[in-house]
């Protein structure tokens, strides 16, 4: 039996659930590719609810959520960069419980189908060095590693990143 898959925005309402998700999918995803401490300090910085709920004021980014029979199973968020014509993926995110069925695919190709729609020609996005099964799942998806990206963050934490990109084809 397939379960029904929904896309939709993210609303103020779903953010506590959210940053609970985030928690669970990070805790579980990461350690091994950076430090508990780092993981930590990342989902404090980026899922504090305020932050979230000011994301979602803003007019340049969006935040989408992937629900499965009701439940939220995932979600992305993205923004178009400084560059003209670029859209970056911020976050892309699934409960570990759901890998690896297309749940990945379907949220890159949604967010695609926008940036198509906001005359973009290019997706972005950084991607832990050491985080092989997303890194796979992004050349799967299309995208290929366009460089390096070294970069500190506070707290003592680096980023040691792959950036990959992908023509979003009209
Ligand atoms: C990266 C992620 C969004 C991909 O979504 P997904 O629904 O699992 O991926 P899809 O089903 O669309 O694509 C499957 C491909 O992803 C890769 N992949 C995903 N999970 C994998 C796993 N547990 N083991 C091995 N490969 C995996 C493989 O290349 C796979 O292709 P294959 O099955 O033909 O070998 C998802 O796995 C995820 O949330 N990972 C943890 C969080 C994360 O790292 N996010 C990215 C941060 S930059």
């Amino acid at each position: 039996m397939t379960d029904a898959v929904l896309i939709r925005p993210l609303r103020n309402e779903d953010v506590s659930a959210l940053a609970s998700l985030a928690r669970d999918i990070w805790r579980a995803h990461y350690p091994g590719i950076i430090s508990v401490a780092q993981i930590e300090y990342m989902l404090a910085e980026r899922y504090d609810e305020v932050v979230i709920h000011e994301e979602l004021t803003r007019r340049d980014l969006w935040w989408d959520v992937l629900m499965l029979d009701g439940a939220m199973k995932g979600y992305t968020s993205y923004f178009l960069t400084d560059i003209a014509g670029e859209m970056k993926i911020d976050k892309l995110y699934l409960h570990p419980g759901v890998h690896r069925r297309g749940y990945g695919g379907k949220l890159i190709d949604h967010v695609a189908a926008f940036a198509r729609k906001r005359d973009c020609q290019r997706l972005t996005l950084a991607v832990n060095r050491h985080n092989k099964t997303a890194i796979a799942a992004y050349l799967k998806h299309g995208f290929q590693i366009a460089e390096t990206s070294v970069r500190t963050i506070g707290g003592g934490f680096l980023m040691d990143d792959y950036i990959m990109t992908k023509a979003v084809n009209r």
